[in-house]
């Protein structure tokens, strides 16, 4: 069942301007949106204030497109109003008119859900509805259970849609696909073959006035809980009897359930130098803007093989990468060959999408000694859609596969559980290196970390 109109909280916000609008724009490019879309927000603001917002938002964070963007502008609308004031909901009723299936996007901070969700309910705008809410969903196991049982109070968990936006990252969906739609990765991605699995995700920027947001967070709340632990999901999981919404949330939470819960001596945690100087931030913050995890996960498949996790504000580049690290040739046959890394996988997340498989080979010559070199499987920069585009497409037409379920989202939790208290004080490392050098002791022993290059780094 389509949605037949689309509420969007949370207009006038940030999120709206870099990541909504640009989104709800290539979805009026492809006929994807021809339902009325209902900004709600405080500010003081009439449709066509709406329309010129949207647009600025859209020339500063994306790409104009003249003919889209009219499509789009002519089912735009405004609602003005509290979250907490009844007559406000009453004008947004009278704008959703005779639509009987409504898309809710909480694009708001979670604290307002409750209040919106009654405001929503009081004026029968529940019934038939979905909802769409966006991260951080709660800030430990207590609070996301309490979240859930808010939702579940108005909607039907298969009514409510969790956003994790790097779920609906292209290369994001790759690592999906690669793994099942072929048959060689299979019989090695298991403890007998690979030694080590470690994902960076580095950004070579601050908190970019975002800092009273990040000091109640901090990186583990940020992307460890969410995009990261989702990622090692679908790196490790076992395949899915099929790609639908439950058998994909189904393997996941089996995988989460699997994760040990992070011991506070598998975790480094560090703050960029400068970072109580921003604004929004306690002098004597002990948040972190960087982090480096090892995890173990408990299956017969990956028992004893570490997976770290490595994420941090103002590193020397923004990339996310995934090295799954294979196990070495049981001899060496080559003695006069130097100490070379073990054979790899390497999936490049973002800046561009990359699948490469690294291997030895000979250099040519007497010697029996060799190069190392990567045989790349996928390299692609081209535009692809954006992950707002695919996310709440899916979400219009029901398909809640890219979608966190309550369960998982509380088994995400559960591991990050032990360490959200802090734990020992945050090392400071300089904006631009790859966190504090405690971090490479984590790693000790397996080659240390492996920092991304960029083709282009300018
Ligand atoms: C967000 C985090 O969820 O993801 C940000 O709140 C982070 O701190 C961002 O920068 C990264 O996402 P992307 O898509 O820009 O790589």
């Amino acid at each position: 069942m389509q949605s037949d109109a689309l509420v969007f909280f949370g207009a006038s916000g940030d999120l709206a301007q870099k990541k909504v609008f640009p989104a709800l724009q290539a979805l009026a490019r492809d006929g994807r949106l021809n339902i009325p879309v209902i900004g709600f927000a405080r500010s003081d603001w009439t449709d066509a204030h709406l329309r010129e917002h949207a647009r600025k938002s859209i020339e500063k964070h994306a790409r104009l497109d003249r003919e889209a963007f009219e499509r789009l502008a002519r089912h735009l609308h405004y609602v003005r109003g509290e979250y907490t004031d009844p007559a406000a909901f009453k004008r947004l009723a009278k704008a959703l008119g005779k639509a009987e299936h409504p898309l809710h996007y909480l694009a708001i901070t979670p604290s307002s859900f409750e209040t919106a969700i009654h405001g929503l309910e009081a004026v029968g705008a529940t019934r038939g509805a979905r909802v769409v809410v966006e991260k951080p969903f709660g800030r430990d196991l207590e609070s996301a259970r309490a979240l859930n049982a808010t939702l579940h109070a108005s909607f039907d968990e298969s009514s409510i849609f969790r956003i994790d936006h790097y779920l609906g990252k292209e290369p994001v969906q790759n690592l999906l696909y690669y793994r099942f739609a072929n048959s060689f990765l299979e019989p090695i991605w298991n403890r007998d073959h690979v030694a080590s699995v470690q994902i960076t995700m580095a950004e070579a920027f601050g908190v970019q006035g975002r800092g009273a947001f990040y000091d109640e967070v901090g990186t583990i709340r940020d992307v460890v809980q969410n995009h990261l632990l989702q990622i090692i999901a679908l790196l490790a999981m076992d395949a899915p009897i099929n790609q639908s919404a439950q058998a994909l949330r189904d393997e996941k939470l089996r995988l989460f359930h699997a994760i040990r819960p992070l011991s506070p001596d598998a975790i480094v945690r560090g703050q960029f130098e400068g970072y109580r100087k921003e604004k929004g931030v306690a002098p004597d913050s002990g948040v972190e803007t960087f982090v480096a995890v090892r995890l173990a996960i408990d299956t017969w498949r990956w028992a004893g093989v570490p997976f770290y996790i490595r994420a941090g504000k103002n590193l020397p580049l923004t990339c996310t990468e995934v090295m799954v690290e294979l196990a070495r040739p049981p001899q060496n046959l080559f003695p006069r060959d130097p100490l070379h890394p073990a054979n790899s996988v390497r999936f490049r997340l973002s800046p561009d999408v990359v699948i490469a498989q690294g291997a030895r080979v000979k250099a040519p010559g007497e010697a029996m000694v060799g190069n190392n070199i990567e045989l790349v499987a996928h390299d692609d920069s081209s535009d692809t859609m954006l992950p707002y585009e695919r996310l709440l497409g899916d979400a219009l037409r029901g398909d809640a596969a890219l979608f966190t379920r309550d369960d998982c989202v509380e088994a995400a939790w559960a591991v990050v559980q032990p360490v959200l208290g802090g734990g020992g004080p945050v090392e400071p490392y300089a904006p631009g290196t790859w966190g504090p050098q405690s971090a490479d002791q984590l790693i000790i022993g397996r080659g240390g970390w492996h920092n991304p290059v960029l083709k282009d780094p300018s």
